[in-house]
């Protein structure tokens, strides 16, 4: 199946899987499990926002043990928070300030999760493949957090 069809897929599940009358928390956990079981990527998980220490800390994840705190900032999600952007990160090792949980992925996506004009946290999936996102994976996962 290609790519765009497990979107797809993906997408129609998550239509009716995810709902505004969830928490947050067990939309992300879902929504990973979606995510990893379709794409088998070698990491997907949410960072959360802590405004009281303005850093990250570790939400919703399938994969990997990962490192748990990330500052304001710092490694591709700590930027993707501080820019209010995705960041397509084809080769992780050329990344500066990296923050390296798993030494087998190598490249990675984050897309900030934004409510009421404001970051509360990052979707971050990584893997082992180098540039193994596009636009199409960028329109797509922007689409899916819509519906945390
Ligand atoms: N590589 C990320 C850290 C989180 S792990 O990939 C799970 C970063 O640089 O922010």
């Amino acid at each position: 199946m290609n790519k765009d069809k497990k979107y797809i897929e993906v997408l129609n599940i998550a239509k009716s899987l995810l709902s505004k009358d969830c928490q947050s928390l067990s939309n992300m956990a879902n929504l990973c499990a979606l995510l990893k079981e379709k794409f088998d990527f070698h990491w997907v998980g949410f960072y959360l926002v802590n405004e009281k220490n303005n850093s990250l800390y570790l939400g919703p994840f399938q994969g990997p043990l990962a490192c748990t705190d990330i500052p304001f900032g710092k490694g591709v999600c700590g930027q993707a928070w501080s820019q209010n952007k995705i960041l397509n990160v084809p080769d992780v090792h050329k990344f500066v300030g990296h923050i390296a949980c798993s030494s087998l992925s190598n490249s990675e996506i984050v897309i900030p999760v934004v409510s009421a004009n404001k970051v509360i946290a990052v979707l971050d999936i990584d893997s082992i493949e180098f540039n193994a996102f596009d636009k199409m994976d960028e329109r797509y996962l922007a689409e899916l957090i819509s519906f945390i």
